[in-house]
């Protein structure tokens, strides 16, 4: 086994093994210190890079070369160096960055929470909320698109997209045909119309998990409640196509849907079939382990079983600070 290297993050020093990204290290860490990612997704292969989420400061590159680097890194793209130093929430530059890259990513993004299926569960709702301004300074018409039906069971609203690929990767790598991919390029980018013909394989459902916002959704689900009024409840089932653990999402008694298990990234677990997902809606179909924790911090947590977080405070604090610092440091220039 190789030799573990020691990075230390926002003053908080972790032991990886060599080729580890700083995003990964800090998730070693956990908590509040672990930069966003709204493309990056462990589960998929060649993901990351795409949407600048989760830009961290290096203030010192190794310990053999200790100049930071001039300019601040994608965490989920870059590997660790011994020695290495990094800032995430304790950086101002870093928190100045990240309310530019939301604000970016808003520029189309349809701020239309109150009628979105994915709000409670959106990471860019939970990053505009902690990052966003109030008002665009965008003066151009916004992108829209037609919504577009993926078969009979998952819906694609492209205006919502945020082009990070996840998706592609999902039928790329867990399908067995590649139904889809991005065309063109910049502001003309849109998932391509190869998706409108039906992704009818048994592990396309998995599109709507993945989805960081609520461009792919599940039709099945669509406008029967708002997640935070659900009960999310852990089940399996002996599926011949795939692990057959899931999330149960009930009213009443009623499954309103049912997804893979999500961690506190968001991410699944593991992947599941369509039979699971969309078949398997009687509550006699499985067996009920129990209720689900929400691991993830969001909107949705209100009225949910909860995850208590290691550092719940500090995270808003020292953004706060951060922010404050910037303010203060803007305000005292002249
Ligand atoms: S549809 Fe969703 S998962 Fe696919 S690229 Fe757009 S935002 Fe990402
Ligand atoms: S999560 Fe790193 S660039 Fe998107």
């Amino acid at each position: 086994m190789s030799e573990k290297i020691k990075v230390t993050i926002d003053g908080i020093p972790v032991e990886v093994v060599p080729g580890t990204t700083i995003l990964n290290a800090a998730r070693q860490i956990g908590g509040d210190i672990v930069p966003p990612a709204m493309c990056y997704y462990s589960k998929l292969e060649g993901s990351g890079g795409k949407c600048r989420t989760c830009l961290v400061k290096v203030s010192k590159g190794s310990e053999k070369d200790p100049r930071p680097m001039p300019k601040l890194i994608a965490s989920c793209r870059t590997i660790v160096m011994d020695g290495m130093e990094v800032q995430n929430i304790t950086s101002p530059e870093v928190i100045e960055a990240r309310k530019g890259v939301v604000e970016m990513l808003l520029i189309n993004h349809p701020l239309d929470c109150p009628i979105c299926d994915q709000a409670g569960e959106c990471h860019l709702q939970d990053l505009a909320y902690e990052h966003g301004s109030e008002a665009t300074r965008y003066e151009f018409d916004r992108r829209t698109f037609e919504k577009v039906d993926i078969g009979d069971k998952i819906q694609l609203h492209m205006t919502r997209c945020i082009l990070c690929y996840r998706c592609v990767f999902v039928a790329d790598q867990i399908t067995n045909t590649r139904l889809h991919g991005i065309l063109n390029r910049g502001d003309q980018s849109e998932i391509s119309t190869y998706i409108e013909k039906a992704v009818d394989n048994d592990f396309s459902g998995n599109v709507i998990d993945v989805c960081p916002v609520g461009a792919l959704t599940d039709k099945t689900f669509r406008f029967k409640n708002r997640v935070w009024f659900t009960k999310p409840v852990e089940a399996h089932r002996d599926c011949g196509k795939c692990c057959g653990k899931v999330t149960l999402w009930y009213k009443g008694n009623e499954v309103l849907r049912v997804t893979g298990r999500k961690d506190t990234y968001g991410e699944v677990e593991e992947f599941i079939c369509n039979t699971c997902r969309f078949d398997k809606k009687a509550t006699s179909d499985w067996v009920i382990e129990g209720p689900r924790n929400v691991a993830r911090t969001s909107v949705i947590n209100s009225n949910h079983y909860d995850t208590m977080h290691p550092l719940p405070v500090i995270k808003k604090d020292l953004i706060l600070m951060a922010a404050n610092k910037v303010e203060f440091e803007k305000a005292t220039k002249d």
